[in-house]
């Protein structure tokens, strides 16, 4: 069944591409980085905290968990972004570790332990 998801989660992607390019909204590189870090900057100014606040406040717990790992992570996009943006045209090609739990992003090796939510590093997903 997780093949099925899998499949139609790829599909979405070709789907949001051709909508993207029909919109106009895939541009150069440079211009794609920034469009990523004004978005990555709104969801770990604005969006996550307000909606982490809701939570508290709502007493959902799991939900301030999840939205405080997002949080985290997209300060750490952002930055991984920034550095993209100030290397580009000399940006060495790298393998990206993804946790699985809390979607940490570590560049070229993964951490012997997640610094935000403590999962063992040998779990997290290599991207190359
Ligand atoms: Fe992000
Ligand atoms: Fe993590």
């Amino acid at each position: 069944m997780a093949r099925l998801f899998r499949a139609a989660a790829e599909a979405e992607t070709v789907h949001a591409h051709a909508h993207l390019r029909a919109l106009g909204a895939i541009k150069p590189t440079r211009e794609n980085i920034q469009e990523a870090i004004a978005g990555e900057t709104h969801e770990f100014k604005k969006m996550y905290p307000e909606m982490l606040q809701k939570a508290k406040v709502e007493g959902l717990k799991q939900a301030e968990v999840s939205f405080d790992y997002a949080n985290q992570v997209e300060k750490i996009h952002a930055a991984l972004y920034e550095n993209a943006l100030a290397n580009l045209g000399k940006n060495k090609e790298v393998d990206y570790y993804v946790c699985p739990v809390c979607g940490n992003t570590v560049e070229e090796k993964a951490p012997a332990t997640c610094p935000i939510c403590k999962t063992a590093g040998s779990k997290f997903i290599k991207i190359s």
